[in-house]
């Protein structure tokens, strides 16, 4: 057996989840461990809780849970921070989200009614569709950052944590193309001082976070801390980080059956997806500045996966179109069409068609519970910069720069198994299974 240099701390005390954005996806997140505290739900959906790991030869029957194999922050030592542009409470929130019903909700009321949101870093350059009164005011971003840590260390203090992590849960902000001013943390603490327009609110809570040793992961498109100034920062302070874009619906649909069509060297013509939905990410999304920053994420996958460069004839000139629309009366309960065209033998066209009636944030919640918990493990393993082991949770995975990053749902799954093996010093699983033939 490999030995790990790795040493894990313990999962000892409170452990701090630090959310900007109290929409549809947090509550959901809040109120579903709430529930499932009070025996009243099941964590569905989260490798975390359900997952088992295989250890050893298959011969050896060993596969524990991961949640027994990794020390893993227990469900009630969670305890909640948030910040919103609405000062709505967790309950009211959920309320208007309207993801869980009434009924059930009622039974967590009290928790989440005593959650309530810090103002919002926020401004509506960066999110058109969105205004709110509950908002911090400064002299300038750099006024604005501390006032987020402050929030964040008075929310330590009073809950007494011994560690804390930030996730992303805002709304889905404008197009942004890198800009000088996030080349260098220098640069970009020059821009936080003089207001420069390329930082956006969700980078400014992303620079609060490392800048209070906190890991940040980014469950929605923008750039956010994928800049090379924040990714600085994480490695000067030692902080995981990770994103982009929580990977739930149809692209977890796109990157199950791409891999399969290649791996059996069938064609595409084209790819042609399309969504309904009625939430207010739904609404936000509808602004084309928005909408751009979910396109370029939910495009790009099929060609990391297909890798036409390497295969012409195959993948060379396929379509791929995605469309978003916003339909009120559909809620949170999305649904997406795809339309797969593909040709196999003597190039007959054949096609896939999947009709995939979701529920966005159902979908969402055991992922950031997994990420949660995973985030604070690679802190506790002192591990920094970008986890691209946790690249299996979203759409647009962080990567070194020289690096592409990996889409395959099950190459992430296995990156990820085995980055947990290494952490507790067991053997990486090949599947080579060499010793079978040998005997
Ligand atoms: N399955 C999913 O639901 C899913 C999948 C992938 C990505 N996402 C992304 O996750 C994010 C949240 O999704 P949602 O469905 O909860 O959306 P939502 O609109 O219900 O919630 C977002 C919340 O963030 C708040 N907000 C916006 N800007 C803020 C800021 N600067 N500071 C603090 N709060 C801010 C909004 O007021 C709103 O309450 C979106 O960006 C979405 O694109 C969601």
């Amino acid at each position: 057996m490999e030995q790990s240099q790795v040493t894990i701390a313990p999962a000892r005390g409170k452990l701090g989840v630090l959310l900007p954005g109290l929409g549809a996806v947090s509550t959901t997140l809040i109120a579903g461990i709430e529930l499932i505290k009070k025996g009243l739900g099941r964590p569905i959906g989260s490798l975390t809780q359900y997952g088992t790991i295989r250890l050893g030869k298959r011969t050896e029957n060993n596969s524990p849970l991961i949640k027994d194999f990794v020390p893993l922050a227990g469900l009630d030592e969670l305890v909640f921070g948030c910040w919103d542009l609405f000062a709505d409470n967790a309950y009211d929130a959920a309320m208007h989200a309207g993801v869980i019903e009434p009924s059930r909700l009622e039974a967590v009321r009290t928790e989440l009614q005593e959650l309530r949101p810090w103002k919002a870093v926020f401004d509506q350059n960066y999110v058109r569709r969105l205004s709110g009164p509950h908002v911090k005011t400064g002299k300038n971003k750099y006024d604005l950052a501390m006032q987020l840590m402050e929030d964040i260390e008075t929310f330590s203090g009073r809950h007494g944590t011994t560690r804390m992590v930030m996730l992303w849960c805002g709304s889905t902000e404008v197009f942004m193309e890198l800009d000088e001013v996030h080349k260098t943390l220098r640069n970009f603490e020059d821009g936080l001082k003089n207001d420069h327009p390329a930082i956006t609110p969700s980078m400014i809570y992303a620079y609060a976070s490392l800048m209070s040793g906190v890991p940040f992961g980014n469950g929605a498109p923008n750039l956010t801390v994928d800049i090379p100034a924040l990714l600085e920062l994480a490695d000067d302070r030692r902080v995981p980080v990770c994103g982009k874009d929580f990977k739930t619906g149809q692209t977890l649909m796109k990157t199950i059956l791409a891999p399969a069509l290649k791996a059996r060297q069938l064609g595409l013509h084209g790819w042609f997806s399309s969504n309904i939905l009625g939430n207010r990410d739904g609404d936000v999304l509808h602004d084309p500045s928005s909408f751009r920053t979910k396109e370029y994420s939910k495009l790009s996958v099929l060609e990391y996966i297909l890798q036409p460069e390497l295969n012409e004839e195959l993948y060379g000139d396929y379509e791929h179109q995605v469309h978003i629309h916003y339909y009120k009366p559909r809620g949170d309960n999305k649904e997406g069409w795809d339309n797969v065209d593909i040709f196999g033998w003597l190039d007959y066209p054949m096609q896939i068609k999947i009709n995939f009636l979701c529920r966005d944030s159902i979908l969402a919640a055991p992922l950031m519970l997994d990420l949660v918990l995973l985030m604070d493990l690679a802190q506790r393993s002192q591990l920094s910069g970008i986890q691209e082991w946790l690249s299996f949770y979203f759409k647009s995975p962080m990567c070194a720069s020289f690096l592409y990053p990996e889409h395959d749902l099950f190459i992430q799954l296995t990156k990820l198994k085995n980055t947990l093996r290494y952490l507790r010093g067991e053997d990486q699983i090949t599947h080579l299974g060499i010793e079978y033939y040998q005997s």
